[in-house]
């Protein structure tokens, strides 16, 4: 390789200050952060009414004769990101604790490996004050000057951020440092994963010392931004060259698309596997210029066409188009732009970097009648040219109108999560989308999940839940199929078992301790629950019934005095009926009584289901986790079920009102079941609508979104700004029920799953200030695996491991000798 020697002789730059980058030829560079929206569920209008926007940030935020240089640099850094990750956790508990660690090195190894992808986005804005003709290198501006300049700075800057703004993006100015952060990142790829960046030189760079002298005395040599951000010698190859321990090649647009472009025409390049930069210009060249241009290009064509006696086909076609092109710039607001297309890729291989530019040279070929060159001779200047701030052109730019150079900014975006990274999951493109269970910008903090059986909704929920546990909150779960066992067996959960025949029983009369009688909430529960008892299938109870024992509720806690109460005791109350309300009971009202209390028989003193309801309680919901199964219930007992359901909500109520200052999540799987009687699924929704006032949030998962169609289920789909979906059949039947776009439809029915690898899902989330979502990669660490699986040969082998060995270091010797197999099967 040749040694080309060291760069910084050839860097643009002055020097940085006052939030802007100097050239040396005396214009400045104005930095931005650009942040887009995930725009993975975004649907065609959506995109369209962006694009028009953008078309106007070209036209209006870049004034004439200056310069947007859009840069993405593709990147596996998420090092702030996993920081973040680590401090969420402050279980106290030893094996949250232990797991928690262990998610955040999976993730570390993953980043160190380069196998994260982030992005990060990056506005490039030339000014150039009035421009004496070729004045050559930078002088000095006096002070009155200086301040002038600021100011057009700080309007441009202001614009821009304005527009980025009605574009949906948030554009945040770049200060030195960062300026000089970026420029560092482009020029070494290799120590940006590994040094901080430097430090912006002292401001008094106005003074370089001649090369021969600073050869001579090298101790003479004062940083300056030149010398900071070029930090390795330069090698060269015919074809890549070789800078910081990487080998970078440049491909570069050279031919236009041959039909009307599209939105974000340039997706394809901003899903290449790698380290790389994608680099988008646009020059918007004054306006007179580009009319003559067009019409003296318009006055020759004609010309051609008419020596040849109506030309041929070709000179035709461009007298046509130049025609159209003037016509269009003299009726709108549109412009011609100069507009190239570059991707800087750094590899750390030879061989690597060709095979990258041989995939970036596909991409763009997948854009229709695009080409593109791997550069060879202009490599080394356009390496240079492309770089952020350094004002010099692409070598390959072509001319098109406005509208067309909208549709090349990148605005293929991955949804960024939230702010608090407590569940970090995947996106299709390996890159991290942290979620936050309680995100400040969500109205409440319930959710649904909905998808076919096998569609992975239980292993969401479970992961979902064992990412939450490091904030140490509260989490009741609600389940019909024992699949939640292993994890509650892990995490020391309390597993009770909702079956009169396991000898559990659950006093529903039971209070708070402090309370003499029961709040509004308990009094609807115990009214519902008895109303559930006493009615034959099909009947319903009536108001005047439900009037004779609300009244006798009350009596009874009244009679009791402060003492506990039990269902024998209302039946009691029932027999010797005597007021309702403020008045005495007359015949009728006796007779309703006794007509409940003879119907309440059954359940009370030995029968079966008295063993469940009629005695004092022996389950004590202390735990942090707690489970609440109703296993074989629905084959068994099928008119317990709807009650247990109650039973299940009256207890979690009574946990959730209990417990003061700890966060509480509930999850409600197999929820149908629940939904399927009225009052179950009333006493539901009233959770719905009124958990955010306890701090806690509910997840209800159900394989059938008409499972939440029904009008008295209605509120809950009101209430779940979080919406899980995965597999599902019927995605476009559902569709509008949960207000999807055809983006939303299209993105649902293309979810995929490999089983014991990873599932995807579609997560739609209705913050407070819009929707937001995307796709979702679950892809656990071994461990959370084998917590979570519910494959019928792996989880009878996890649970004879846990009878041996104890569930926990079950769990581990089943992980590690699935990273053993992993390991050797590579
Ligand atoms: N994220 C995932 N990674 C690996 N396997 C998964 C994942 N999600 C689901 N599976 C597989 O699919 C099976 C069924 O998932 P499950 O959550 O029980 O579905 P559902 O609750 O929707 O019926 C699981 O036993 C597991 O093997
Ligand atoms: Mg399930």
């Amino acid at each position: 390789m040749e040694l080309v020697g060291d760069l910084t002789r050839e860097l643009p730059y002055w020097t940085i200050r006052d939030g802007a980058v100097v050239l040396r030829d005396g214009s400045y560079r104005l930095g931005f952060d650009v942040t887009l929206p995930g725009t993975e569920v975004w649907d065609a209008a959506q995109l369209a009414a962006c694009n028009e926007r953008l078309r106007i940030l070209i036209g209006t935020a870049v004034p004439e004769g200056e310069c947007l240089r859009m840069l993405l640099e593709i990147h596996p850094d998420y090092t702030d990101l996993l920081r973040a990750y680590a401090d969420v956790c402050r279980s106290p508990h030893a094996v949250v604790r232990n797991l928690h660690g262990r998610r955040v090195s999976a993730l570390t190894e993953a980043q160190a490996s380069g196998r994260l992808v982030n992005s990060r986005l990056i506005f490039d804005l030339s000014y150039h004050p009035e421009r004496p003709p070729r004045r050559g290198w930078w002088r000095p501006v006096d002070g009155a000057t200086y301040r002038r300049h600021l100011a057009e700075l700080g309007i441009l800057r202001d614009v821009m951020v304005g527009h980025c703004e009605r574009c949906g993006f948030r554009a945040r100015p770049l200060d030195g440092g960062a300026l000089l952060d970026a420029v560092w990142r482009f020029f070494n790829p290799g120590r940006k994963r590994f040094c901080p960046p430097p430090a912006v030189p002292a401001e008094d760079q106005a003074f370089e010392i001649p090369r021969r002298v600073l050869n001579a005395w090298p101790f003479f040599g004062r940083r300056s931004v030149r010398t900071a951000v070029a930090r390795s010698d330069l090698y060269r190859r015919w074809d890549f060259l070789w800078l910081d321990g990487h080998a970078h090649a440049v491909v570069a647009m050279d031919t236009l698309p041959d039909r009307p472009t599209m939105p974000n025409m340039l997706g394809p390049l901003q899903t290449l596997p790698g380290a790389y930069w994608l680099i988008i210009e646009a020059w918007n060249d004054p306006r007179s210029d580009q009319i003559k241009r067009l019409e003296l290009k318009s006055r020759l064509s004609r010309q051609a066409v008419l020596a040849q006696d109506g030309g041929d086909s070709n000179a035709r076609a461009v007298d046509r188009q130049v025609a159209e092109a003037l016509d269009v710039l003299q009726r709108t607001s549109e412009r011609v732009m100069r507009v190239g297309v570059a991707v800087v890729l750094q590899e750390s291989s030879g061989e690597a970097v060709q095979a990258a530019a041989r995939r970036a040279l596909d991409a763009f070929h997948q854009i229709p009648g695009v080409d593109a060159r791997i550069e060879s001779v202009a490599l080394r200047r356009q390496f240079v040219q492309l770089a952020p701030f350094s004002g010099m052109p692409n070598e390959r730019l072509m001319r098109m109108l406005t509208s067309n150079a909208a549709d090349f900014v990148p605005c293929h975006a991955l949804w960024r999560g939230s702010a608090r990274p407590v569940c970090p999951l995947f996106t299709r493109r390996d890159s991290l989308v942290p979620l936050d269970p309680f995100d400040p910008r969500l109205p409440s903090w319930n959710a649904i999940v909905i998808g076919e059986s096998g569609g992975g909704k239980t292993h969401f929920a479970i992961a979902w839940l064992s990412h939450l546990l490091a904030l140490d909150p509260v989490v009741l779960i609600v389940d019909k199929g024992g699949a939640y066992k292993s994890f509650c067996s892990v995490y020391d959960a309390q597993y009770v078992h909702i079956d009169p025949a396991s000898g559990i029983a659950v006093n529903p009369f039971d209070l708070l301790p402090g309370e003499i009688e029961p709040d509004h909430a308990h009094l609807g529960l115990l009214k519902s629950l008895i109303a559930l008892m006493v009615v034959e299938p099909g009947g319903a109870v009536g108001r005047q019934e439900m009037a004779v024992l609300e009244s006798a509720i009350r009596q009874t806690y009244a009679r009791a005095a402060g003492g506990p109460v039990f269902l024998h005791d209302l039946v009691r109350t029932l027999r010797t009926f005597e007021q309702v309300g403020a008045h005495e009971a007359g015949p009728e009202e006796w007779a309703l009584a006794r007509g409940i209390a003879r119907r309440l028989e059954v359940w009370v003193d030995e029968g079966l289901y008295a063993r469940l309801l009629d005695r004092p309680s022996t389950v004590d919901l202390s735990a942090s986790v707690v489970c609440l199964d109703t296993e074989g219930l629905s084959e068994h007992y099928p008119d317990l079920v709807p009650i247990a359901a109650l039973l299940a909500n009256h207890l979690i109520y009574r946990r959730i009102r209990a417990d003061d200052g700890r966060l509480k999540y509930v999850v409600s799987d197999e929820t149908w079941a629940a939904l399927l009687n009225r009052v179950a699924a009333e006493s539901l929704v009233g959770m719905f609508r009124r958990f955010r006032k306890f701090g806690a949030g509910i997840m209800a998962i159900s394989q059938r979104a008409e499972d939440f169609e029904s009008e008295y289920a209605r509120g809950i789909l009101e209430n779940a700004p979080l919406k899980v979906l995965t597999r599902a059949a019927d995605a476009d039947r559902v569709a509008p029920l949960l207000d999807l776009n055809d983006q939303h439809r299209a993105l649902w029915k293309s979810l995929t799953q490999r089983r014991g690898e990873f599932s995807e899902a579609l997560v739609i989330v209705d913050f407070l200030e819009g929707r937001e979502g995307g796709v979702v990669v679950v892809r656990d660490i071994p461990e959370d695996y084998f917590i979570a699986t519910t494959t019928a040969e792996e989880r009878v082998r996890r649970d004879q491991l846990a009878a041996e060995l104890g569930p926990w270091p079950a769990i581990r010797h089943l992980a590690d000798s699935r990273r053993a197999t992993c390991s050797r099967t590579g």
